[in-house]
């Protein structure tokens, strides 16, 4: 199957009450981890690229040409979207124009009127190419270059304003960071985000930074409207952690444990069982 647009997976598990997975991906191993366990699980999936990691990769087209091969020579039936993550503006006209199916532009850190204007405009490129488009209100805390920000609350009304503009997804900040959660967290916001819920009808919303939240709250979010959570550190962290338990065996030095195609296996694995989980948790197994 090729890629598609986010939409109508996204519609679908916001009235069924469950959640898609964004996974980011950074290599091949990564990606067809995700994929193979998508289609292993009968789930839909959301392969998500920052403009970091798409530069790590080679650009925009290598990802593109990777994916889609993948889902050729994988035999990948299940619905695919490939997301540009916190992409900038220049970012989403790349991204579009390489071939991607769905693009987050971030504008949360302009001020409300600009965000509102380049948002308006990308929904309107957007809709024509037949993609889906998430926009963001509200920015989400976590590390960034070793500072570490406290995950910011959105604004209800202006989540209206910008869902108004017809969005497909909308990312709103409820307390929710990226990377491993301080011991003193205060947890989601959910009073806001069911506010945030109330005004924006039935756009689905989106929960980044979704690596250690608790099961509980993942739940009670998705239950208020959230249908798609954004996952990048825990896979980094499965596949880091097996990794140096094969090197710390000694495992690399045995035989040909050398071989590429050994030493990253257990990673690989690791990332199958993590997002595995996330599906499950995350109510998408068999949904696709
Ligand atoms: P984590 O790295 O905290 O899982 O967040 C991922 C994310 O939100 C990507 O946009």
């Amino acid at each position: 199957m090729s890629l598609v647009s986010a939409k109508e997976m996204l519609n679908k598990a916001r009235d069924g009450k469950y959640a898609v997975g964004q996974f980011n991906i950074n290599n091949l191993e990564w990606t067809k981890a995700i994929l193979l366990t998508a289609q292993e699980n009968n789930s839909p999936v959301i392969l998500g690229v920052s403009e970091g990691a798409g530069k790590y990769m080679g650009g925009y087209k290598t990802v593109v040409g990777m994916v889609n091969g993948l889902l050729e020579d994988l035999k990948i039936t299940v619905p695919v979207a490939l997301h540009l993550d916190h992409g900038s503006y220049e970012g989403a006209y790349k991204a579009m124009e390489a071939g991607f199916s769905s693009i987050m532009f971030d504008g949360s850190h302009y001020a409300i009127d600009e965000n509102i204007a380049k948002t308006t405009e990308l929904v309107k490129v957007t809709s024509e190419k037949g993609l889906s488009l998430e926009a963001e209100v509200g920015s989400i805390g976590g590390e960034e270059d070793g500072v570490v920000g406290a995950g910011e609350i959105a604004d209800p009304n202006e989540c209206k304003q910008i869902s108004d503009l017809g969005v497909t997804m909308l990312a709103a900040g409820i307390g929710n960071i990226h990377g491993k959660y301080p011991a003193n967290w205060k947890g989601l916001a959910f009073d806001a985000l069911s506010q945030i819920n109330d005004v924006t009808g039935d756009v689905p919303l989106v929960l980044h930074g979704g690596t250690g939240i608790p099961a509980e709250m993942i739940k009670k979010a998705i239950s208020l409207g959230v249908a798609k959570i954004n996952v990048n550190t825990e896979c980094q962290l499965s596949f880091a952690e097996a990794t140096r338990k094969y090197i710390e065996s000694g495992k690399d030095l045995q035989g040909k444990g050398f071989d590429p195609r050994k030493l990253l296996g257990p990673g690989f694995e690791a990332i199958k069982a993590t997002v595995k989980e996330k599906m499950e948790l995350f109510g998408s197994v068999n949904q696709a």
